[in-house]
């Protein structure tokens, strides 16, 4: 048996222990837990044999480094994961509690499962591995884990930012991204950028009964659902001037290798999306309208009254969420003013509404012949078994952008969650025998980068 089948046990205990820790990032309330989750990782760095294992304070939550240099003339690897979650609303619908980590058909149930403390203790435990059974390992690694990822990772984008030299190495490898299908190795090689704000409009200067001023006030949640249906038809091209005028589209050889994935639109409507319909430009495949274009989604309209019962009030003023993903070569500060202008210019009479950017990132593109990608594909296939396929993704992975521009490394996507790990949702699950299998992958990618 190898140190991975003998610590299998002992693996999901301390991932369990992990997921129990409400590390919440966007809560204020939970600042506390996201500090036990930061030390948390920190004595797992440590107790897996890494050197100056600890946190990195700074404005924001914690960042958690360790690394291993004893291997001179080899390269050196910068592993990057997250320890904060989402939150787990609605909290009704979770078939066992979130932060109470179960497990039902060889998958382990709590939020951050996959996303990402499930992953980001996968690339430790893989080190920890090699670093037991034979006091060394193959390559250089630091490790850089950061908390405020579902946040839009300001602290780590400052350090990495200022101290480039701290973080000195040959390619990041990102443990946060999904496979295209169970048993399929997957490389993960464009994420999408986003700009997160929030649509303040104002109408009257105080609530008003509606049945008096009905007719004659301007009612700011009326405003913002024209403004959103303005800014997006009905077939889900985003009518914002400009907006897409930098979009690079995929070639046709990625184009042609999309084409040739394995997949069932109707399963993945059915199953996956659980929809009567997929909606989107219809004259964009389904992978390019997820991979490749833009989006502009809302996700939340506060306002109003919304209690049990009637109350006939207008309101005098309303908040709706939005984001847009952004692909290459879009930029979020160009974005955010083409938004803006296009909101002063579709906002209705009466009410002033303002966008305001809470934050954002760069989408970014990694070249799949770099030498690292491609020894990523070949340690994958082997675990597996199967020839590794490349893929995009919707996602927002922010750092990977900075990595790029601040210490100019590629970074390698290589992601164990699965397509109904329900990221962000009730029921956030990851799959046990993917996870041990993830530990031996990326332990296996570390001999073949090290030769
Ligand atoms: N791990 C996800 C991103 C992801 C999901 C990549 C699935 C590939 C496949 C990440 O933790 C995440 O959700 N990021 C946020 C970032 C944002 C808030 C800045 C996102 O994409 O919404
Ligand atoms: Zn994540």
């Amino acid at each position: 048996m190898t140190y991975y089948e003998e610590n299998r046990d002992r693996f999901l205990e301390g991932l369990k222990t992990f997921l129990r820790i409400p590390s919440i990032s966007t809560d204020p309330e939970r600042k506390d837990d996201i500090r036990r989750a930061a030390e948390f990782v920190a004595g797992e760095l440590r107790e897996a044999g890494l050197d100056h294992a600890g946190l990195i304070e700074g404005q924001g939550h914690p960042l958690v480094y360790g690394d291993w240099l004893g291997a001179p003339g080899k390269p050196t690897i910068l592993f990057y994961g997250h320890y904060d979650v989402q939150p787990p609303d609605p909290l009704e619908e979770w078939k066992s509690p979130p932060f109470e980590p179960t497990i039902r058909d060889n998958n382990l149930y709590a939020r951050g499962a996959s996303d990402d403390k499930g992953q980001t203790y996968i690339l430790i435990k893989a080190v920890e591995g090699l670093l037991k059974t034979r006091g060394r390992l193959p390559v250089n690694v630091r490790f850089l884990i950061e908390g405020e990822e579902e946040v839009g990772g300001e602290h780590v984008e400052a350090y990495v930012a200022s101290k480039p030299a701290n973080l000195k190495a040959d390619a990041a490898v990102v443990c946060d991204t999904e496979m295209f299908a169970p048993d399929l190795p997957t490389l993960c090689v464009g994420l999408r950028g986003i700009v997160y704000g929030e649509l303040r409009v104002e109408g009257a200067d105080h609530d008003l009964h509606s049945g008096v001023y009905g007719g004659v006030a301007p009612n700011p949640i009326q405003a913002i659902a024209e403004i959103l249906c303005a800014l997006k038809d009905r077939d889900g091209r985003i009518q914002i001037p400009g907006f897409t005028d930098r979009v690079i589209p995929p070639s046709e050889k990625e184009s042609a290798a999309w084409a040739r994935l394995p997949f069932d639109e109707r399963e993945y409507r059915e199953k996956e999306i659980g929809a009567s319909d997929l909606v989107g430009d219809p004259s964009h495949t389904l992978f390019e309208r997820v991979w490749a274009r833009p989006t502009l989604e809302v996700h939340g309209i506060r306002g109003g009254f919304v209690g049990e019962g009637a109350k006939t009030v207008i309101p005098a003023r309303a908040l709706a969420k939005l984001s847009m993903r952004l692909v290459a070569d879009q930029r979020p500060e160009e974005a955010i003013e083409q938004l803006k202008a296009a909101v002063a210019r579709v906002c209705p009479r009466g009410v002033k509404a303002e966008f305001k950017s809470i934050h954002g990132a760069a989408p970014s593109l990694v070249d799949p012949e770099n030498p690292f990608i491609r020894a990523a594909a070949a340690a994958l296939a082997k675990v597996f078994g199967r020839e590794t396929v490349y893929i995009r993704s919707g996602g927002s992975i922010p750092i990977v952008g900075s990595f790029d521009r601040h210490l100019g490394i590629p970074s390698v996507l290589m992601g164990f969650g699965l397509p109904d790990d329900n990221l962000h949702a009730p029921n956030e699950k990851f799959h046990l025998p993917t996870f041990f299998r993830g530990i031996e992958a990326v332990a296996r990618y570390l001999d073949v980068l090290g030769g």
